[in-house]
């Protein structure tokens, strides 16, 4: 109470002479009597504009909460014995607290018994969990029949509003709600058994108010000379909606959703030879569906008569496409068993091609430099089980950072979390050279501007079958998720009792545990300067 008469108090005076400075310019008051009202309407004004300042305050401290951040545990973990598990982890906020929470898939013989009998579901059944990201604690858990295909979470249209996910397993699509767990519907996927991730989602095609999702079906394996089918579906009931397309797919391995810079949606399918686009109007309107979506005009310029297909660019062995994030004129990064290079995909024209062997993971994006454009990490396999880990820039492609690290298979993929310094921070895995006596799994920390030296985090070795770094809240909470256990698309041998655990830790909280590497033999920084910046560090929600 005091402090709020005091400010009120305080602001008064200068309130008082801006009122006196405004009317002496405006009215040229020449009586007395005029003055006289004016000192009534002053201090009319003056308690008028108390009250507000004091119901402001009031307002602010008594009635409106304020925002509550939620607290989080800086570790935790949520551990499952004698279970399997799968290359998934996902993060959505699915109890609504602001802070994002862990999604993750599991096959579990024992601890689950009770929760697959009670759905009538024969033992090991499949469970879907979402736990809390501030401390690990099980929000739901929603047990399905195995076996396990694909799942793809934060697709649109499912729930009832917001994003949910979709399971393929056994012989149905079932589609969860994030927020409770609770089976939206459950459809027979008969007709798209060999169906590929990623889903390919449509705007509303059947007038129901929700997003719906087409899926593609072909074996990646097989070269095969068949047209390849695509089943449309509606987001809200899981109908098959429309009729099956065949789409020209002789040859094709992937495929991905593309918009063009002038918002054109494309599917682009990736085929040894090259990498080719057909509009998703047109698949829309094969399938018999009214859609609003557009064409981009200098890409069906080149679209084949019959089939519709855009030849975009034409390869040696492509091997993986993937779309450079945050960037205004979308460009796509082409990976190829030899090379990765950057397709500009308004005059489709290769900005830049830099030779590579064999990669080990994903690409990873991240911002290296300081030209604003995402940098590429990648990972090859230079023999003797070693791996060269490179920086390349995004404007060049030419290498701006490397290190040599031994690395064990299967190899977790590099990440990175972006900082509000615009630069990015990443985070890599290997062994260190030197001590093989005593194998360590390493996780190593890489600051852009102190990049002559890694912190590095020594842990035993585990199956990290899914690995994120991410950031859980808006602007903080940067830490990275780990998945360790025995690999569910591998035959558990009987009387395996390998757990099965998720863990968070805090990026932060890794940097006084670590220790040194140097990258260089430039000694002009220590271990000291690289672990002082990283305390400093503040994160970015953008994505880049
Ligand atoms: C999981 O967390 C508990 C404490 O919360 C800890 O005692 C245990 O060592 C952790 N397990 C692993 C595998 O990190
Ligand atoms: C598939 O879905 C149908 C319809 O909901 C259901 O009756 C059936 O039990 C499900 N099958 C499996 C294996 O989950
Ligand atoms: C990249 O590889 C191609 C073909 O193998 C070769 O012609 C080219 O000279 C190489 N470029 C560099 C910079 O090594
Ligand atoms: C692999 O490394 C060992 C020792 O580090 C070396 O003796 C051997 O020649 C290397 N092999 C190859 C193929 O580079
Ligand atoms: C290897 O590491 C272990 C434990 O980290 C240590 O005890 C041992 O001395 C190391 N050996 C060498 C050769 O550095």
């Amino acid at each position: 109470m005091a402090d709020a008469s005091g400010r009120s108090f305080e602001a008064e005076p200068l309130k008082g002479e801006e009122a006196e400075g405004g009317v002496s310019k405006e009215k040229s008051c020449t009586e007395k009597l005029c003055l006289s009202h004016l000192t009534g309407w002053r201090t009319a004004a003056f308690l008028l504009s108390l009250f507000l300042c004091l119901v402001v305050v009031f307002a602010f401290s008594f009635i409106l909460p304020c925002p509550v951040r939620p607290q989080y545990l800086p570790t935790w973990n949520r551990t499952l014995p004698d279970a399997a598990t799968y290359d998934f982890l996902a993060v959505e906020d699915a109890n609504e607290d602001k802070a994002l929470d862990v999604l993750f898939i599991y096959k579990d013989a024992e601890a689950s018994r009770n929760t697959c009998l009670s759905e009538d579901l024969s033992v090991p059944c499949l469970v879907l969990t979402a736990v809390d990201g501030t401390d690990g604690e099980t929000l739901w858990e929603r047990p399905l029949a195995a076996e396990f295909d694909w799942l793809e979470c934060g697709v649109k249209g499912l729930g009832l509003q917001g994003t949910g996910c979709l399971v393929a397993h056994a012989d149905n699509l079932t589609a969860i709600d994030k927020k409770t767990g609770v089976i939206r519907w459950q459809q027979s996927r008969s007709t798209v058994l060999n169906g590929n991730l990623p889903l390919i989602s449509f705007p509303d095609l059947n007038a129901d108010k929700a997003e719906d999702f087409a899926i593609l079906s072909y074996n990646p394996e097989a070269s095969s000379f068949t047209p390849i089918p695509l089943v449309f579906f509606s987001g809200k009931s899981g109908d098959q909606i429309g009729s099956e397309v065949h789409v020209d797919g002789n040859g094709v391995f992937g495929h991905l959703r593309f918009k063009t810079a002038s918002g054109a949606p494309y599917l682009l399918l990736l085929k040894k030879s090259g990498l080719y686009a057909v509009s998703l109007r047109r698949l829309a309107a094969l399938a018999g569906l009214e859609s609003a979506l557009k064409d981009e005009k200098s890409w069906e310029e080149k679209s084949d008569t019959h089939t519709g297909l855009i030849s975009l660019y034409q390869f040696d062995s492509l091997k993986r496409v993937m779309v450079v994030p945050g960037s205004s004129s979308p460009s796509l990064l082409v990976q190829t068993d030899s090379s990765v290079s950057l397709l500009h995909t308004d005059k489709l024209k290769i900005a830049w091609t830099t030779n590579t062997s064999t990669l080990l993971s994903v690409p990873t994006f991240g911002q290296f430099d300081k030209d604003g454009i995402p940098d590429i990490m990648i990972e090859e396999d230079v023999g003797n089980k070693t791996k060269r880990v490179l920086v390349l820039s995004g404007s060049s492609g030419v290498v701006l950072w490397e290190v040599n690290l031994l690395f064990w298979t299967p190899s977790p993929h590099p990440a990175s979390v972006l900082t509000l310094n615009t630069y990015s921070v990443f985070m890599l895995w290997g062994q260190s050279h030197g001590n093989q006596t005593n194998e360590m799994h390493s996780s190593f920390l890489l600051h852009p501007r102190l990049s002559q030296l890694l912190l590095e985090r020594r842990n035993p070795p585990q199956n990290i079958i899914s690995f994120k770094a991410t950031l859980l809240e808006r602007g903080r909470h940067a830490c990275y998720l780990v998945l360790t256990g025995p690999d569910g698309r591998q035959r558990a041998e009987p009387g395996e009792t390998e757990p099965v655990i998720l863990t968070k830790r805090k990026i932060k909280d890794d940097v006084s545990e670590s220790g040194a590497l140097r990258v260089t033999a430039d000694e002009s920084i220590t271990e000291e300067d690289v672990k002082q910046e990283f305390y400093r560090l503040r994160f970015s929600d953008a994505l880049f």
